[in-house]
């Protein structure tokens, strides 16, 4: 047996690319359209402005960009790629799936494309799908996309929610790794008894689209926020533990933590558990608010942009969105 037969398998990331519509929302515009005040949601979530995406604006738009950034970014091309995955909770339509659409806008019908549902932890379920697919031998080099446009199912005269979402893409080309960087463990879990905590209830087949589920406004994300909030703290905090103890390593050994952006108070409180100063802890929920699967893939490659990340950087990755479904990743950059 040779040293490169013993070492660990894992996957890594070898380009990252991500999109942001241009029309900015700030909490001043929203103190026009809801009663609320920008002090209330900047205290409250930690969220000043986010993104809103064109009326003619599909999920799959912003994900091309995001996925064809990445794919530059790799130095690679469309025909290199051999799987696309798409991870979103508000697809272009129900079926056929995002992923099959942004096929299509990339000329890419050389490779199969599905898409997962994992609402906010989309982009670390489907990392963890796509380790299985690389690491089985199946696949090569994936096209990992998590894109979202949740102001289109915002209700904006439901103060409670309308604050606090964003649209926006970011995709990973992900390649089995041969060093020491990559993914070194993975926690994911989820819970289906609390799933009516945070959901859209209308246009599934429980709730089928007719004039009666607009009328109630059933087609809109509807959520018991401070409900969700307990939840979203202590999953968020177990998760990013569990997932450097499967490493093997200590809180001591964490560099940075980028946690989903759903609240700033869940995120200081994520970065407690950890143990880490604010430094060390990523946040960027002031630009863009919650944009669910799309805020841990941007917040890693802004960390990267910005020259933040040095080679061997421990990074835990850590979601918590609707289902619930939670998910870590300790990551070696
Ligand atoms: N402006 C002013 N007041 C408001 C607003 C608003 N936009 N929204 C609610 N309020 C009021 C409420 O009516 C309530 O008033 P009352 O005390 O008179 O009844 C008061 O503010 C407090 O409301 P809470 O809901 O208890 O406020 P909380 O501190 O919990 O903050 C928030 C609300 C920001 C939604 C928070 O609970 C949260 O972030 N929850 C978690 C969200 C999350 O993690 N989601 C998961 C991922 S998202 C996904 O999967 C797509």
């Amino acid at each position: 047996m040779t040293d490169s037969d013993k070492r660990p398998r894992r996957i890594k990331i070898v380009g990252s690319g991500f999109y942001v519509p241009d029309k900015v929302l700030t909490n001043a515009d929203l103190e026009k359209m809801v009663d609320t005040s920008d002090e209330w949601i900047t205290t409250r979530s930690g969220i000043k402005e986010r993104r809103i995406s064109a009326p003619d604006e599909a999920t799959s738009d912003m994900a091309m960009v995001a996925a064809r950034r990445a794919l530059d970014d790799a130095g690679v091309s469309k025909d290199d790629i051999d799987l696309i995955v798409v991870a979103t909770a508000t697809p272009d339509t129900i079926f056929p799936s995002t992923a099959c659409w942004i096929q299509k806008g990339l000329d890419a019908d050389h490779v199969p494309a599905f898409d997962i549902q994992a609402a906010c932890s989309g982009f670390l379920y489907g990392m963890i799908i796509c380790e299985s697919m690389i690491l089985g031998g199946n696949h090569k080099r994936v096209l990992l996309i998590a894109a979202e446009t949740l102001t289109k199912i915002t209700n904006w005269e439901d103060r409670t929610t309308c604050v606090l979402f964003g649209d926006g893409a970011a995709a990973a080309v992900l390649e089995e790794s041969f060093d020491e960087s990559g993914m070194l463990a993975h926690y994911w879990k989820a819970d289906g008894n609390l799933g009516d905590l945070l959901l859209q209830p209308g246009g599934g087949s429980r709730e089928p689209i007719s004039q009666e589920v607009v009328d109630k406004k059933n087609h809109f994300v509807t959520m018991k926020g401070n409900e969700v909030f307990k939840h979203a703290v202590k999953r968020m905090g177990e998760a990013a533990e569990k997932v450097v103890k499967k490493a093997g390593l200590s809180k001591a050994d964490v560099d940075y933590l980028i946690p989903h952006q759903a609240n700033i108070r869940i995120i200081k409180a994520t970065g407690r558990r950890l143990g880490l100063p604010d430094e060390k802890v990523f946040v960027n929920i002031h630009k863009y608010g919650n944009m669910s699967c799309v805020t841990v893939p941007l917040g890693l490659h802004e960390m990267k942009a910005a020259g933040r990340l040095k080679k061997g950087d421990v990074i835990v990755l850590v979601a918590f969105g609707a289902g619930f479904t939670w998910a870590g990743i300790t990551y070696r950059w």
